[in-house]
C-alpha cells in the first residue's frame, strides 16, 4: 500500500463579479414587472404577489456578499434571469472541460508535474454539461495524459467523495497520479426568481493533484484518512435529467428542473451529521480536534460553519483556523472547501494537521486528514 498525497492544487476564477446589491436590484426589477403583469390576478386572490429581496438579508442569512459567474449580463437581465452561454461546436472544448484544464493546469505547476506524469482525472462535480463522453476523458485528451477519466456526482460532496477515489486507486497501485477537478456552474441549475435561494450559487473550477507520496518532490500534503458518508433526503433536489422529455408536461420551465431546497431543514439535520462524522473521523485516528492548525469546511453558510467549527473544536474557531471564501465567491458546490484549501495551506508548518470537509445533497458528507509535509523537513 502507497502513502498518497497532494502535491497540488488550483482554482479557476471565472472574470464577472455580481455583489449582492447587483443581483438585489435584478431580482427586484424582476418582481416589480412580474407584479405588475399579475395585478388583476394578485387583485382576485388566485396568484401571490412576490416579495424584494435585500442585500442585508442575504449578508446575515449566509455570509455571502459576491459571487464569480461565468455569464453576468444573462442572469442580471431581469427578462432572462440565467446565464447565457455560447453554443459551442463539438471540435472545441467545452466549457466545464476549459475551466477544468485552467485548475487542472495550476495544479500541475504547483507540483512540478506535466499531463505526461498523470495517469487519470477524475472530474467530480454538482452538474456534467453533457451525458456523454466524460467530461473527464475530455480534460484527459486536452491535458495529454495517457490513461483514463471519468465523471462522478455526489453534489457538494463531489470533491472530497473524488479525493477518497483516487486516494484509494493511488494505494492500490491502480494508478500513480490522479488528478481530481471540479468544474461547477453553479449559475446553471439555480432559480435566479426564486428569493429564497437566488444569492446561494457561484461559477469556479478548483483541482488537486495527487500522488504517491513518494514521488513529491516539494511541500505537499500527505492524507492520512478519508471518510465518506451518505444518507438519503430530498431536502436538496434538483429533478433534471434525460428523462425530461419523456414527461408529460415536458418540463421545460418548471421550478423542480432547477436547484430547491427546504434550507432551515438543511439546515438543522446537517449540522449534527457533520460534525459528528468529523468528531468520529479525527477520534478514530487518534486526532485531537484541538491538535487541528485548520478546517477547509464546505462553503455554503457562514452561520453553519461557525456552528460546526465550534461543536468540533469545543471553541470559536478564529479565522485563521476556520478559514471561509464563501463572502467572496458564494457557494460554488464541490469546489467550495478545495478554495479554501487552495487559499489557505501554503502557510502551515511541517507536520500540522488539516482537516477538509463538505457536506451537501444526498445528503453527503466527505471528510480528508491530511498532514502538511516541508520538502526540506523530510
Ligand atoms: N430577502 C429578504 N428576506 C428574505 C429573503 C430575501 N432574499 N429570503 C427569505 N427572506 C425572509 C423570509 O421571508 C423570512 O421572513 P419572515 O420571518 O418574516 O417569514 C425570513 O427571511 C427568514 O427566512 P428563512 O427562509 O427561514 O431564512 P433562513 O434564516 O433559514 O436562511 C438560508 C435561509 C437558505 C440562508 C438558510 O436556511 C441556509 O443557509 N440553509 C442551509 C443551506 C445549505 O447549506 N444548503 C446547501 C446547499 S448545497
Amino acid at each position: 500500500m502507497h502513502s498518497v498525497a497532494i502535491t497540488g492544487s488550483g482554482v479557476f476564477t471565472p472574470k464577472n463579479i455580481i455583489t449582492n446589491d447587483e443581483l438585489v436590484a435584478t431580482f427586484n426589477a424582476y418582481v416589480d414587472q412580474f407584479n405588475a403583469d399579475n395585478a388583476a390576478a394578485i387583485d382576485a386572490g388566485t396568484v401571490n404577489a412576490l416579495a424584494h429581496s435585500s442585500s442585508d438579508f442575504i449578508t446575515k442569512a449566509s455570509g455571502i456578499e459576491n459571487r464569480f459567474v461565468m455569464n453576468k449580463d444573462g442572469v442580471l437581465d431581469p427578462a432572462i434571469m440565467h446565464p447565457t452561454l455560447r453554443q459551442r461546436s463539438d471540435d472545441e472544448p467545452g466549457i466545464m472541460a476549459e475551466m477544468a484544464v485552467d485548475a487542472c493546469t495550476q495544479a500541475l505547476l504547483q507540483a512540478g508535474r506535466t499531463g505526461a506524469d498523470v495517469d487519470a482525472v477524475i472530474v467530480a462535480a454538482s452538474n456534467h454539461e453533457r451525458a456523454y463522453p466524460a467530461v473527464a476523458v475530455e480534460v484527459q485528451d486536452l491535458l495529454g495524459i495517457n490513461g483514463f477519466g471519468f465523471d462522478m456526482n455526489v453534489a457538494c460532496s463531489s470533491a472530497t467523495f473524488g479525493i477518497q477515489a483516487a486516494t484509494d486507486m493511488i494505494r492500490t497501485g491502480t494508478a500513480r497520479a490522479i488528478l481530481v477537478v471540479n468544474p461547477e456552474i453553479c449559475s446553471a441549475h439555480l432559480e435566479w426568481r426564486d428569493r429564497d435561494c437566488h444569492f446561494i450559487f457561484g461559477d469556479v473550477a478548483t483541482a488537486v493533484l495527487l500522488e504517491r507520496a513518494e514521488d513529491a518532490t516539494g511541500d505537499h500534503f500527505v492524507v492520512k484518512s478519508t471518510r465518506c458518508a451518505s444518507q438519503f433526503s430530498n431536502n436538496i433536489r434538483n429533478n433534471d435529467g434525460f428523462l425530461r422529455r419523456t414527461r408529460p408536461d415536458g418540463m421545460n420551465d418548471r421550478r423542480d428542473m432547477q436547484f430547491m431546497q427546504n434550507g432551515r431543514k438543511v439546515f438543522k439535520e446537517v449540522l449534527p451529521m457533520v460534525s459528528q462524522h468529523m468528531a468520529d473521523h479525527l477520534d478514530d485516528n487518534d486526532i485531537e480536534a484541538t491538535g487541528l492548525k485548520r478546517m477547509w469546511l464546505h462553503q455554503a453558510n457562514k452561520t453553519m460553519n461557525d456552528f460546526i467549527g465550534k461543536k468540533v473544536l469545543g471553541r470559536t474557531p478564529t479565522p485563521t483556523e476556520q478559514p471561509n471564501i464563501l463572502q467572496d465567491y458564494a457557494n460554488t458546490s464541490s469546489a467550495g472547501s478545495i478554495i479554501t484549501f487552495s487559499q489557505n495551506s501554503a502557510d502551515l508548518d511541517h507536520g500540522d494537521l488539516g482537516i477538509i470537509c463538505s457536506f451537501g445533497a444526498g445528503y453527503s458528507v466527505g471528510s480528508v486528514i491530511v498532514q502538511r509535509v516541508r520538502a526540506n523537513k523530510e
